[in-house]
C-alpha cells in the first residue's frame, strides 16, 4: 500500500490528536503531535522565568532556543512517541491549563515556529505520518495527500477538554477552560506567522455531533479513498 502524509489541522480541542493516534495505529504510521512541541517550548519558557502573566521576554527565548532540547521516545504501551525536554518526559506537565494559557503567545513567535517546523518536516520525510496541529496542511506539509480541517463548537470543545483535565485530577473550572479555548482560537487565527487557516484542499469535518467511532470511520474511509486514488 502506498504511504501517504496525513495533515490534520483545526481549532483547539477538536479531537485531532485522538483520531490521529487511532489512524496512525491502524495504518502502522507515525503519529506526531506538533502542538506538544509548542507546549514543550512554553514549559521551557515558564521554567526559566521568560513568560508570566504580565511579561514575555521573547528576545531571551529566541536567544536561548538552541538550549531547548526536545526529543521523542516511542512508548510501546501507548503506541506513539512521547515528548521529552532535556531528557525528561514532560507529557503530563505540558497538558496543564497553565501551559495552555501561554502556548499560543509562544507559538506566535516566528523563530520558535521556524525551529519546530524544521523538526516536523524532517519527521515526515519518509511519509507514512499523521501529524496534527495548526499549520500542517498549509506550511509543514503543503503537499500532503490528505488534509483534514476539524471544527466543533467552542462549548463542545471546552466540555471535552474539561472532562480530560478533570479525569487527570486537575483543579479547573469549565469556565476557565472555555475561556482558554476561545482565547487560543483568537490568537491562533490572528497571528502574523502561519495563522490557523483551512488549506484550500482540506476537507472540513465538523465533529460536534459525531461519536469517536463515527469520526474514526469517516476519516479512515477518506484515507482509504485517498490511497486508492493514488494506485
Ligand atoms: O489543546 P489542543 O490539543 O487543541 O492544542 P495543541 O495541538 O496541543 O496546540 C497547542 C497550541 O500550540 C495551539 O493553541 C497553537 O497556539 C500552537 N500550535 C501551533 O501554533 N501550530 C501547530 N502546528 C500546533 C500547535
Amino acid at each position: 500500500m502506498n504511504k501517504i502524509t496525513i495533515a490534520i489541522d483545526g481549532y483547539s480541542s477538536t479531537g485531532k490528536s485522538t483520531v490521529a493516534k487511532q489512524i496512525a495505529k491502524v495504518l502502522g504510521y507515525v503519529y506526531v503531535d506538533s502542538g506538544a512541541m509548542y507546549r514543550a517550548v512554553t514549559l521551557y519558557a515558564l521554567q526559566n522565568g521568560l513568560i508570566s502573566e504580565d511579561d514575555f521576554n521573547k528576545e531571551a527565548l529566541v536567544y536561548q532556543l538552541d538550549k531547548v532540547k526536545l526529543s521523542f521516545e516511542f512508548n510501546d504501551v501507548l503506541g506513539y512517541a512521547e515528548v521529552y525536554l532535556d531528557g525528561e518526559n514532560i507529557e503530563h506537565d505540558i497538558r496543564t491549563l497553565e501551559v495552555s494559557s501561554y502556548v499560543s503567545k509562544v507559538a506566535a513567535v516566528a523563530d520558535v515556529r521556524q525551529k519546530l517546523v524544521a523538526i516536523q518536516k524532517k519527521m515526515g520525510e519518509d511519509k507514512g505520518v499523521v501529524m496534527d496541529g495548526r499549520d500542517i496542511g498549509t506550511v509543514v506539509f503543503p503537499n500532503a495527500e490528505l488534509k483534514l480541517f476539524m471544527i466543533a463548537s467552542a462549548e463542545k470543545r471546552a466540555e471535552r477538554r474539561y472532562a480530560e483535565l478533570k479525569e487527570r485530577g486537575d483543579d479547573i473550572t469549565y469556565e476557565a477552560v472555555l475561556k482558554n479555548v476561545t482565547e487560543r482560537d483568537y490568537i491562533d487565527t490572528h497571528r502574523e506567522e502561519s495563522p490557523l487557516v483551512k488549506a484550500k484542499d482540506a476537507i472540513e469535518i465538523d465533529n460536534s455531533d459525531l461519536t469517536l467511532d463515527e469520526q474514526f470511520d469517516k476519516i479512515l474511509q477518506l484515507v482509504k479513498m485517498t490511497v486508492e486514488g493514488l494506485e
